[in-house]
């Protein structure tokens, strides 16, 4: 399901169909290193983590992260969209792309939209962002769409310190 057009780029539903793509962005060195090691390594793994990850969380919240591909060409980029994750009590914006589209502004472009889809549509009035310190190609995109440093916080899955940035109240 479509859920938005920018102007160069198209966000859809992540399905069970994507899972080559997504074996493929999970395992970038900058997926690993910057958000961390989901243990997909085949197509299977990668099927069953887009079912229990994006597409449980459609069912279960109406949101999750979508694909995001290039307008007009089904070619998918990357993934941009929105996360409630048991440790925040707000929901999170995240995003990934493949370092042949890095550069270009689609992480902004795309990251922009969803933020005001989450006002618009969904109705959330604050969105919060988790990021490690020294990523900093993520934390001048944040701060480019309007996100303010709030605070470090420790992330209780590994004991990792995460800058916590935000938007809204
Ligand atoms: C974070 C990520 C999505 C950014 O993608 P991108 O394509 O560089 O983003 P954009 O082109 O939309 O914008 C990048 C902005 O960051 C800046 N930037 C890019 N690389 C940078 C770097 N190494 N250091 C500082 N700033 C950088 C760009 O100049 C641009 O700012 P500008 O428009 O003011 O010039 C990409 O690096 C990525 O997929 N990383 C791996 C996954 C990840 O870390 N996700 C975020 C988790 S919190």
């Amino acid at each position: 399901m479509k859920i938005l057009d920018t102007e160069r780029l198209t966000l859809r539903e992540l399905t069970a169909e994507d899972a080559d793509f997504m074996l493929k962005l999970l395992n970038e060195p900058s997926f690993l290193r910057f958000i961390g090691d989901r243990g997909v390594r085949t197509v299977d793994d990668a099927r069953r983590y887009l079912l229990e990850g994006p597409i449980s969380s459609y069912q279960r919240f109406g949101f999750g992260l979508y694909l995001v591909e290039l307008k007009g060409a089904p070619v998918p980029i990357g993934i941009c969209g929105l996360i409630k994750r048991d440790a925040l009590d707000d929901v999170d914006i995240g995003f990934a792309f493949l370092p042949a589209f890095w550069s270009k502004g689609y992480a902004f472009e795309s990251a922009a939209a969803v933020l005001r889809y989450a006002s618009d549509v969904i109705g959330l009035n604050r969105i919060v962002a988790i990021v490690s310190p020294d990523n900093e190609p993520s934390i001048s995109v944040l701060t480019k769409l309007g996100l303010q440093f709030e605070r470090f916080i420790t992330w209780p899955e590994d004991g990792s310190q995460l800058k916590l940035y935000a938007i809204g109240d």
